[in-house]
């Protein structure tokens, strides 16, 4: 079981559901007007992305947005790769981009560069969580679920190796797993 890969659990699947909630009013606020262009980054934010959505009662189109950083391991690459060069019509709208975790600082900064050349008129970031440390680029979230300290987290879209996105809570993985599997 998936369960037993877990060390321990950082934040329970509740309190992540109470804080979306908070993190929507949040936005409500922010967001006024004409239709919200919501942008998940895949696949990371997909978990985040769903729930947080269903708590966000007005009008909004969803895309998604195919860039890679990490390639499987758990050390950032430094270099954010658009995967399918795929172009969203997001001329004058405001955009609500999202992803699951703010590490470096690296995805969130060069996907929002790109949406703003692209002509967004507004782009708001939303992450579930956020490293403190550091970052390598000048770049914040403006909608944060949880700082969490600096280690590698699984869970809520999170995934090692491709695995324990569908985890319900955020979760530090045992030693071994990286051991046997990494
Ligand atoms: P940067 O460094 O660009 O990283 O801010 C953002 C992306 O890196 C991945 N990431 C993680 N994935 N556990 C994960 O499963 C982690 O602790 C972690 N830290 C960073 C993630 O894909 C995110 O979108």
């Amino acid at each position: 079981m998936m369960n037993e890969d877990v060390s321990k659990v950082l934040i329970d699947e509740e309190v992540i559901v109470r804080r979306v909630g908070t993190v929507a009013e949040k936005i409500l606020l922010d967001f006024t007007g004409e239709e919200i262009l919501v942008v998940g980054i895949l696949k990371g934010a997909l978990v985040f992305m769903a729930d947080l959505c269903r708590r966000l009662p007005v009008p909004l189109q969803i895309e998604t947005l195919n860039v890679a950083s990490y390639h499987g391991g758990t050390q950032s690459s430094g270099v954010v790769e658009f995967l399918d060069g795929k172009s969203l019509d997001v001329a004058g709208r405001q955009v609500l981009l999202i992803d699951d975790i703010l590490d470096t600082g690296r995805t969130l900064r060069a996907v929002k560069d790109s949406l703003l050349e692209m002509g967004a008129r507004k782009v708001k970031t939303a992450v579930l969580l956020s490293k403190v440390k550091e970052r390598a680029e000048e770049v914040n979230a403006d909608y944060v679920g949880f700082e969490i300290g600096d280690e590698f987290v699984v869970g809520y879209g999170l995934d090692y190796q491709g695995r324990y996105r569908n985890l319900p809570y955020v979760g530090v993985l045992k030693e071994e797993v990286y051991e046997t599997k990494g």
